[in-house]
């Protein structure tokens, strides 16, 4: 076998086209980006669900919890914002190396930090989808009770409040979850990973 393969001590990595999981599975992000409350979790956590119910080897990587660990240093500035969604991208395009879809849920409220995730996770595997919701609606959600206090000005640079948002201006997927039902957005999501050839 070693003769075979040629062995030799030096590292070779394996082509993108052998780096599929077990089951033949080409790996993906989905990158969730969205207004605090607009569903970004939600939806992450049941795709996550649904997923591993097919067999589907995933991750969940999610702001409320990267950001007790991985970027518990970092705060809310833009540059903290930016170094946050770099980090994300770089554990993204690791989990994707091994094999795994993964479904990143992040505000990343800026169009310059998005463009860096997808380049460092790699364009055919990057997907971004817009979650929306009116402004009023997440503010009705307040799952956390942040926009309250960010409108109490307990809380500053909040985004959609004091903070900004940017649009994603040509995602590859674009959920209202003000109109659209979550078993709907669910099933536009499966649709898109198995186009994908990851499920
Ligand atoms: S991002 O902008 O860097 O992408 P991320 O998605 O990791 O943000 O974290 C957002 C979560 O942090 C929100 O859901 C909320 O719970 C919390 N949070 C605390 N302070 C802020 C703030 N100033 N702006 C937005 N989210 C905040």
């Amino acid at each position: 076998m070693a003769r075979e393969r040629n062995l030799t001590w030096h590292p070779t990595a394996l082509e993108p086209a052998v780096r599929r999981n077990a089951n033949g599975q080409r790996p993906l992000t989905l990158w969730f980006t969205g207004l605090s409350g607009s569903g970004k979790s939600t939806l992450a956590f049941e795709l996550e669900r649904l997923l591993i119910g097919q067999g589907v080897g995933c991750c969940v990587l999610d702001g409320d919890n990267i950001r007790h660990g991985l970027c518990s240093d970092l705060g809310f500035d833009a540059r903290s914002r930016a170094e946050n969604i770099r980090r994300v991208a770089e554990v993204a395009r690791l989990m994707n190396e091994a094999g795994l879809v993964v479904m990143a849920a992040f505000i990343s409220p800026y169009q310059r930090d998005r463009e860096t995730a997808r380049r460092i996770i790699g364009a055919e595997r990057f997907h971004e989808i817009h979650v929306s919701a009116p402004l009023h609606v997440c503010e009705e959600r307040d799952p956390k009770g942040l926009y309250r206090k960010a409108r109490a000005g307990v809380l500053s640079g909040f985004t959609g409040v004091d903070d900004p948002y940017e649009s994603p201006l040509q995602p590859e997927l674009a959920l209202n979850t003000a109109e659209v039902a979550l078993e709907d957005c669910l099933e536009q999501l499966l649709a898109r990973v198995r186009g994908a050839g990851a499920s």
